[in-house]
Protein backbone atom coordinates (compact mmCIF):
# COMPACT_ATOMS: atom_id res chain seq x y z
CA UNK A 1 0.00 0.00 0.00
CA UNK A 2 1.39 3.37 -1.20
CA UNK A 3 0.87 6.25 1.29
CA UNK A 4 0.52 9.95 0.35
CA UNK A 5 3.78 11.57 0.84
CA UNK A 6 3.59 14.65 2.71
CA UNK A 7 4.50 18.26 0.83
CA UNK A 8 7.93 18.88 1.92
CA UNK A 9 7.06 22.59 2.64
CA UNK A 10 3.98 24.25 4.04
CA UNK A 11 0.90 24.44 2.00
CA UNK A 12 1.40 28.27 1.86
CA UNK A 13 4.74 28.33 1.28
CA UNK A 14 4.75 28.77 -2.33
CA UNK A 15 2.85 31.45 -2.27
CA UNK A 16 1.82 34.13 -4.57
CA UNK A 17 2.92 31.87 -7.40
CA UNK A 18 0.89 29.34 -6.06
CA UNK A 19 -1.73 29.96 -3.21
CA UNK A 20 -2.07 27.65 -0.38
CA UNK A 21 -5.63 26.76 -1.85
CA UNK A 22 -4.70 25.02 -5.00
CA UNK A 23 -1.64 23.24 -3.46
CA UNK A 24 -3.70 22.30 -0.83
CA UNK A 25 -6.64 20.91 -3.17
CA UNK A 26 -3.89 19.73 -5.71
CA UNK A 27 -2.19 17.80 -3.05
CA UNK A 28 -4.72 16.36 -0.62
CA UNK A 29 -7.31 15.56 -3.27
CA UNK A 30 -6.07 15.33 -6.74
CA UNK A 31 -2.29 13.63 -5.75
CA UNK A 32 -4.51 11.80 -2.35
CA UNK A 33 -7.16 10.37 -5.28
CA UNK A 34 -4.18 8.73 -7.96
CA UNK A 35 -2.39 7.16 -4.24
CA UNK A 36 -6.08 5.99 -3.06
CA UNK A 37 -7.28 4.49 -6.45
CA UNK A 38 -3.48 2.79 -7.32
CA UNK A 39 -3.47 1.32 -4.19
CA UNK A 40 -7.44 -0.17 -4.74
CA UNK A 41 -5.83 -1.59 -8.25
CA UNK A 42 -2.93 -3.41 -6.54
CA UNK A 43 -5.56 -4.72 -3.55
CA UNK A 44 -6.06 -8.14 -5.31
CA UNK A 45 -2.93 -8.50 -7.41
CA UNK A 46 -0.76 -9.64 -4.57
CA UNK A 47 1.74 -6.94 -5.06
CA UNK A 48 2.16 -5.09 -2.10
CA UNK A 49 5.40 -4.41 -0.92
CA UNK A 50 6.37 -3.72 -4.75
CA UNK A 51 7.93 0.01 -5.08
CA UNK A 52 6.06 2.56 -7.09
CA UNK A 53 8.59 2.80 -10.30
CA UNK A 54 8.12 -1.26 -10.62
CA UNK A 55 4.32 -0.83 -10.70
CA UNK A 56 4.60 2.18 -12.91
CA UNK A 57 6.78 0.33 -15.26
CA UNK A 58 5.31 -3.36 -15.21
CA UNK A 59 1.78 -1.35 -16.23
CA UNK A 60 3.14 0.33 -19.09
CA UNK A 61 4.96 -2.72 -20.47
CA UNK A 62 1.30 -4.64 -20.13
CA UNK A 63 -0.96 -1.99 -21.56
CA UNK A 64 -2.57 -2.04 -17.95
CA UNK A 65 -3.77 2.09 -19.20
CA UNK A 66 -5.79 1.99 -16.14
CA UNK A 67 -3.68 1.21 -13.40
CA UNK A 68 -0.74 2.82 -15.43
CA UNK A 69 -2.84 6.13 -15.40
CA UNK A 70 -3.20 6.09 -11.74
CA UNK A 71 0.20 4.67 -10.45
CA UNK A 72 1.93 7.32 -12.78
CA UNK A 73 -0.02 10.14 -11.74
CA UNK A 74 1.03 8.80 -7.77
CA UNK A 75 4.48 8.64 -9.01
CA UNK A 76 4.25 12.23 -11.02
CA UNK A 77 3.13 14.20 -8.33
CA UNK A 78 5.44 13.31 -5.71
CA UNK A 79 8.70 13.83 -8.21
CA UNK A 80 6.16 17.31 -8.99
CA UNK A 81 6.92 18.79 -5.15
CA UNK A 82 10.29 18.48 -4.77
CA UNK A 83 10.58 20.55 -8.14
CA UNK A 84 9.33 23.50 -6.33
CA UNK A 85 10.69 25.14 -3.25
CA UNK A 86 9.84 28.18 -2.00
CA UNK A 87 14.07 28.61 -1.50
CA UNK A 88 14.97 30.83 -4.20
CA UNK A 89 18.44 29.39 -5.83
CA UNK A 90 19.72 28.62 -9.18
CA UNK A 91 21.30 25.40 -11.33
CA UNK A 92 24.75 24.01 -9.33
CA UNK A 93 28.18 24.49 -11.57
CA UNK A 94 27.50 21.21 -13.57
CA UNK A 95 24.00 21.92 -14.40
CA UNK A 96 24.40 25.26 -15.34
CA UNK A 97 27.37 24.27 -17.89
CA UNK A 98 25.16 21.85 -19.40
CA UNK A 99 22.63 24.31 -19.62
CA UNK A 100 24.38 26.75 -21.52
CA UNK A 101 26.31 24.39 -23.83
CA UNK A 102 22.72 22.54 -24.68
CA UNK A 103 20.75 25.78 -24.78
CA UNK A 104 23.04 28.59 -25.24
CA UNK A 105 21.43 30.24 -21.46
CA UNK A 106 18.51 29.96 -18.62
CA UNK A 107 16.78 32.82 -21.09
CA UNK A 108 17.15 30.02 -24.11
CA UNK A 109 15.73 27.45 -21.81
CA UNK A 110 13.02 29.17 -20.25
CA UNK A 111 11.86 30.23 -23.43
CA UNK A 112 12.19 26.04 -24.91
CA UNK A 113 10.56 24.98 -20.91
CA UNK A 114 7.81 27.65 -21.32
CA UNK A 115 7.04 27.36 -24.89
CA UNK A 116 6.74 23.42 -24.56
CA UNK A 117 4.63 23.79 -21.87
CA UNK A 118 1.94 26.60 -23.03
CA UNK A 119 1.71 24.84 -26.75
CA UNK A 120 1.15 21.39 -25.21
CA UNK A 121 -2.42 20.27 -26.12
CA UNK A 122 -4.96 19.36 -22.80
CA UNK A 123 -3.26 17.81 -19.92
CA UNK A 124 0.50 16.44 -19.57
CA UNK A 125 3.30 17.00 -18.07
CA UNK A 126 6.92 19.22 -19.27
CA UNK A 127 10.06 17.95 -18.34
CA UNK A 128 13.65 18.91 -18.37
CA UNK A 129 15.82 15.96 -18.60
CA UNK A 130 19.05 14.54 -19.06
CA UNK A 131 19.40 11.76 -21.83
CA UNK A 132 22.92 10.14 -23.51
CA UNK A 133 24.66 13.07 -22.10
CA UNK A 134 22.29 15.71 -23.52
CA UNK A 135 19.40 17.93 -21.88
CA UNK A 136 16.23 17.80 -23.49
CA UNK A 137 12.81 19.63 -22.82
CA UNK A 138 9.64 17.52 -23.94
CA UNK A 139 6.52 17.29 -22.85
CA UNK A 140 3.78 14.01 -22.21
CA UNK A 141 0.04 13.42 -22.80
CA UNK A 142 -2.20 12.73 -19.58
CA UNK A 143 0.04 10.62 -17.23
CA UNK A 144 3.21 9.73 -19.51
CA UNK A 145 6.28 9.73 -18.13
CA UNK A 146 9.95 9.08 -18.03
CA UNK A 147 9.72 6.58 -15.88
CA UNK A 148 7.71 4.39 -17.90
CA UNK A 149 9.87 3.95 -21.08
CA UNK A 150 13.46 2.26 -21.44
CA UNK A 151 15.96 5.05 -22.45
CA UNK A 152 13.78 8.13 -21.45
CA UNK A 153 16.22 10.29 -19.45
CA UNK A 154 16.85 11.33 -15.93
CA UNK A 155 14.08 13.45 -15.13
CA UNK A 156 15.47 16.66 -13.82
CA UNK A 157 12.47 18.66 -13.52
CA UNK A 158 9.00 18.91 -14.29
CA UNK A 159 6.41 21.46 -14.40
CA UNK A 160 2.00 19.78 -14.14
CA UNK A 161 0.13 20.99 -17.02
CA UNK A 162 -2.98 19.25 -15.92
CA UNK A 163 -5.45 22.83 -15.26
CA UNK A 164 -6.00 21.53 -11.75
CA UNK A 165 -2.41 22.59 -11.29
CA UNK A 166 -2.78 26.09 -12.06
CA UNK A 167 -6.67 27.44 -13.06
CA UNK A 168 -7.29 28.31 -9.45
CA UNK A 169 -4.39 30.90 -9.64
CA UNK A 170 -3.83 31.72 -12.95
CA UNK A 171 -7.66 30.59 -14.80
CA UNK A 172 -6.60 29.74 -18.64
CA UNK A 173 -3.44 31.49 -18.77
CA UNK A 174 -1.28 28.43 -18.82
CA UNK A 175 1.50 30.52 -19.98
CA UNK A 176 2.05 33.38 -17.44
CA UNK A 177 1.87 30.54 -14.76
CA UNK A 178 4.96 28.70 -16.23
CA UNK A 179 6.57 31.57 -16.61
CA UNK A 180 5.92 32.42 -13.28
CA UNK A 181 6.70 28.94 -12.13
CA UNK A 182 10.14 28.63 -14.01
CA UNK A 183 11.07 32.22 -12.44
CA UNK A 184 10.23 31.66 -8.65
CA UNK A 185 9.72 28.48 -8.00
CA UNK A 186 11.77 25.89 -9.62
CA UNK A 187 14.08 23.84 -7.70
CA UNK A 188 17.38 24.18 -9.40
CA UNK A 189 19.19 22.35 -6.49
CA UNK A 190 16.81 19.20 -7.06
CA UNK A 191 17.40 19.46 -10.51
CA UNK A 192 21.17 20.02 -10.32
CA UNK A 193 21.04 16.81 -7.73
CA UNK A 194 19.28 14.58 -10.31
CA UNK A 195 21.53 15.46 -13.29
CA UNK A 196 24.67 14.58 -11.38
CA UNK A 197 23.39 11.49 -10.41
CA UNK A 198 22.46 10.98 -14.05
CA UNK A 199 26.38 11.06 -14.26
CA UNK A 200 27.53 8.85 -12.03
CA UNK A 201 25.39 6.52 -13.32
CA UNK A 202 22.54 6.69 -10.00
CA UNK A 203 19.07 6.49 -9.84
CA UNK A 204 18.31 9.77 -8.87
CA UNK A 205 14.88 10.58 -6.58
CA UNK A 206 13.10 7.42 -6.36
CA UNK A 207 8.78 7.19 -4.81
CA UNK A 208 10.56 5.33 -1.84
CA UNK A 209 12.91 8.30 -1.07
CA UNK A 210 10.04 10.21 0.11
CA UNK A 211 10.27 8.96 3.83
CA UNK A 212 7.10 10.37 4.22
CA UNK A 213 5.78 7.88 1.39
CA UNK A 214 6.72 4.86 3.14
CA UNK A 215 3.73 2.15 3.34
CA UNK A 216 2.81 1.93 7.05
FE1 LIG B 1 -1.56 17.60 -10.85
Amino acid sequence: MFKLPDLPYSYDALAPTLSAEAMRLHHDKHHAGYIQKTNELLKDTGRRGDNLENVVRDAARSGDRKLFNQAAQAWNHAFYWHCMTPARNAPGNTLAAAIQHDFGGMDALRAKFVETGAGHFASGWVWLLAKQGRLLVVATHDADNLIAHTHSGTPLLVCDLWEHAYYLDYRNVRKKFLETWFDKIANWDFATAQFDAAHNSAGGWCFADDETALAA
